[in-house]
């Protein structure tokens, strides 16, 4: 019996900001962004209305409900972000509260960009050994709180997004169907290249303030760009075939890659490195910037509503980011 992805859903705020809106709050324009990264506009989450959790929970609703399932129907909650409401709890105990489902276990993901894959992984064990027959994977970040707007940040600033994509995982026992493999990879030594620093238990609040340094923006994102692009394009192909390979299968099986939307030109230098037409490759980047653990989720679930993917299609969803973290899920849908 195979995990088998039974409903998807998403939650993307109102406040569309587009390059333009960004190019008046910073030294940055249209052209630079979309050459750079593809990204034409974003979602900016509304101060009041949405947090992590509140967006989790509409994406979570909405998966539940393609499923045909209700809240306690859920055995276990898996919930991956890099921005949480709090720094602790994390956002997993919010979303089983929010729907009302039973006192099940709430797991936490911090994987960053790789975080829906770990969670997906996670959430096959499960089903396989049989204890849990309903898993539901959140994927949700709320960035644009914690950015830099200044033109200080915007090597970074510009690339994210906010929103939240959901999956309803159960089991099926149609031969070949369903999650086919999952590979997760790790590289710490590169943990700082893109990270947010501080406060952190190593430097905490006090000693940040006693400091007293205007310089000092560690409670930002900082991100070493062209080193994490050169790493990406790298793993991102090696965890595609590693997949592949493992199930015997090629590129030309793939019906679509959503890789996770990173940048635009990631996913275009993977597509030609690996030989992949255009139509085999989901982007949705250019509408909702990088939403890090949210990006899978919601391209499933947009690539799902459009007819994209079809009972049957092999699938991939491929991961990269802080951490280093990569990994990949194959999936026959
Ligand atoms: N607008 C205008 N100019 C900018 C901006 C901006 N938003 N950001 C940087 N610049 C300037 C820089 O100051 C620099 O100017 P200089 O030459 O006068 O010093 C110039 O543009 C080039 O800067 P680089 O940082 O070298 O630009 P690069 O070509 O590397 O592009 C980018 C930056 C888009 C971040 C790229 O490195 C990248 O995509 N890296 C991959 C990282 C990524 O995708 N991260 C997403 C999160 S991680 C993940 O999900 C995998």
């Amino acid at each position: 019996m195979n995990s088998i992805i039974l409903g998807t859903g998403r939650y993307l705020p109102s406040n569309v900001v587009t390059n333009h809106d960004l190019a008046q709050r910073m030294d940055t324009n249209h052209e630079w962004i979309v050459e750079r990264t593809g990204i034409h506009e974003r979602r900016f989450a509304i101060p009041g209305v949405d947090t992590t959790a509140s967006m989790g929970t509409e994406a979570a609703k909405r998966a539940l409900d393609a499923a045909g399932l209700s809240p306690h129907d859920v055995d276990l909650i898996l919930f991956a972000t890099l921005s949480p409401d709090y720094y602790f709890p994390g956002p997993g105990v919010q979303l089983q509260h929010n729907l009302g489902c039973r006192t099940i276990g709430a797991i936490d993901i911090r994987n960053q960009c790789s975080g829906f894959v770990y969670a997906l992984s996670i959430a096959d064990q499960y089903l396989r050994n049989g204890a849990a027959n309903h898993v539901l994977v959140v994927g949700s970040e709320l960035h644009s709180g914690g950015l830099d707007m200044s033109t200080r940040g915007r090597n970074v600033s510009v690339i994210f997004g906010d929103g939240a994509g959901a999956v309803v995982l159960g089991r099926t026992d149609e031969p070949g169907r369903g999650l086919l493999s999952t590979h997760l990879h790790s590289q710490g030594e590169h943990a700082e290249e893109l990270a947010l620093l501080g406060p952190s238990t190593r430097d905490w609040i006090p000693e940040i303030i006693q400091r007293n340094d205007p310089e000092d923006v560690s409670y930002f994102p900082r991100m070493n760009g062209n080193f994490v692009f050169k790493h990406a394009v790298v793993r991102f192909a090696e965890v595609i075939e590693e997949a592949l390979t493992s199930n015997q299968l090629s590129t030309s099986d793939l019906r679509l890659l959503i890789p996770h939307q990173a940048n635009l030109r990631i996913a275009q230098f993977i597509q030609q490195k690996l030989g992949l037409r255009e139509d085999q490759v989901y982007n949705n980047i250019m509408r909702y910037g990088n939403t890090t653990a949210a990006s899978i989720p919601i391209a499933l679930s947009e690539a799902f509503d459009e007819g994209r993917i079809q009972k049957g299609d092999l699938l991939m969803m491929a991961a990269f980011g802080s951490g280093f973290t990569w990994g990949s899920a194959l999936m026959r849908w």
